[in-house]
């Protein structure tokens, strides 16, 4: 089965491209934020998950919404792809040289049935969703985005992790001959997220393949992206070639740049402020003709999603665990 075959998905299921091209908004019209610098949390082990389920209708609710959705052309020209460039329009000129297929991704640690296994593979038997989810940029600014995917605990579950597995930790591919950007020591490359296995394991989580009805392009983590909507955007690694489950919760890319800055959970909270700007509210990019500027709206707990997530947190200190 190709890659393409995998990703098929009935047309009923997308959202109508004429919607997606009815929305209009301009771009240019959003405030200087601050530049994603340096990151953390406290370096403590955290106190363990609660025991608590969710709800299939709890789960559920948070799958699609009717916001305004981002125009494709924005999702797609606005990145942050620090391996491609910096800059905003750096990983949609730069990340052509990503080659996306053939593409493996290596699953190990603690699990019954580790080992290297080609993307095709990884996605059998999976019929890619529609998820509408909210993208909440650490920075301030956020999408509402149609992805394609699969959810990341059903993948998860297929390697039969064991009662040791805690954490997952995702990498990137970490090649300088096709990402220039790995030249410069902006982070400690390859980038690396990672994820308490039971937030990894909430319905919310997702892989993502496609986004608009479409295969994913380079510059939003083709072939392969992590997708945590209630976490801040930097969360979702992209172009992922290894999946470890693991005992200790792992480093990543941007708590190891800046521990004080960037914590593990990163959860979206508004009242935490990053050390160097406020988290209170975020601009939209999903302006219509109408709005010169996209409207800066009040940044909610959870990025919206706490009626699903919020029990995952039970009893946790959030200022703490940031
Ligand atoms: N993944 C890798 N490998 N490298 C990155 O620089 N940037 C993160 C995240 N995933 C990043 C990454 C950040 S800061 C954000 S906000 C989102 O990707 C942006 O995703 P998008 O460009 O698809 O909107």
């Amino acid at each position: 089965m190709s890659l393409r075959d995998a990703l098929r998905i009935p047309s009923a299921a997308i959202t109508d491209e004429a919607v997606y091209h009815d929305r209009r908004r301009l771009l240019a019209a959003f405030a200087a934020t601050p530049a994603l610098t340096l990151a953390g949390c406290a370096d403590a082990e955290p106190p363990p998950a609660a025991k608590v389920t969710i709800t299939p209708a709890q789960a559920k609710s948070g799958f699609r919404t009717a916001e305004e959705l981002t125009r494709y052309q924005d999702v797609t020209s606005y990145n942050n792809f620090y391996e491609f460039g910096t800059g905003k329009v750096d990983p949609s000129r730069a990340a052509k040289t990503l080659r996306t297929s053939p593409w493996s991704v290596a699953v190990g640690g603690e699990c019954a049935k580790p080992g290297r296994i080609a993307l095709e593979d990884l996605l059998k038997g999976f019929k890619p969703e529609e998820r509408i989810y909210r993208l909440r940029c650490v920075e301030g600014w956020s999408m509402v985005i149609p992805w394609l995917g699969v959810p990341l605990g059903d993948v998860l579950k297929r390697f039969q992790p064991t009662s040791k597995a805690k954490y997952v930790a995702f990498t990137t591919l970490g090649d300088p001959q096709q990402m220039p950007g790995i030249r410069y020591p902006v982070l400690d490359w390859p980038y690396r997220e990672g994820l308490r296995i039971d937030e990894a394991m909430h319905p919310l989580a997702f892989l993502a393949t496609g986004l608009y009805g479409k295969a994913l392009p380079q510059q939003n983590g083709a072939p392969l992206r992590l997708l945590v909507p209630w976490k801040y955007g930097f969360k979702g690694i992209k172009s992922i070639v290894a999946i470890d489950f693991v005992e200790k919760m792992p480093e990543t890319a941007w708590h190891q740049s800046q521990p004080s800055e960037y914590g593990f959970f990163s959860n979206v909270n508004p009242t935490v402020d990053h050390p160097r700007w406020s988290q209170k509210s975020e601009r939209r990019i999903a302006g219509s003709a109408s709005k010169l500027f996209a409207e800066r709206i009040p940044t909610k707990l959870f990025n919206g999603y706490a009626e699903q997530v919020a029990s995952l947190y039970a009893g946790m200190d959030l200022k703490k665990w940031f």
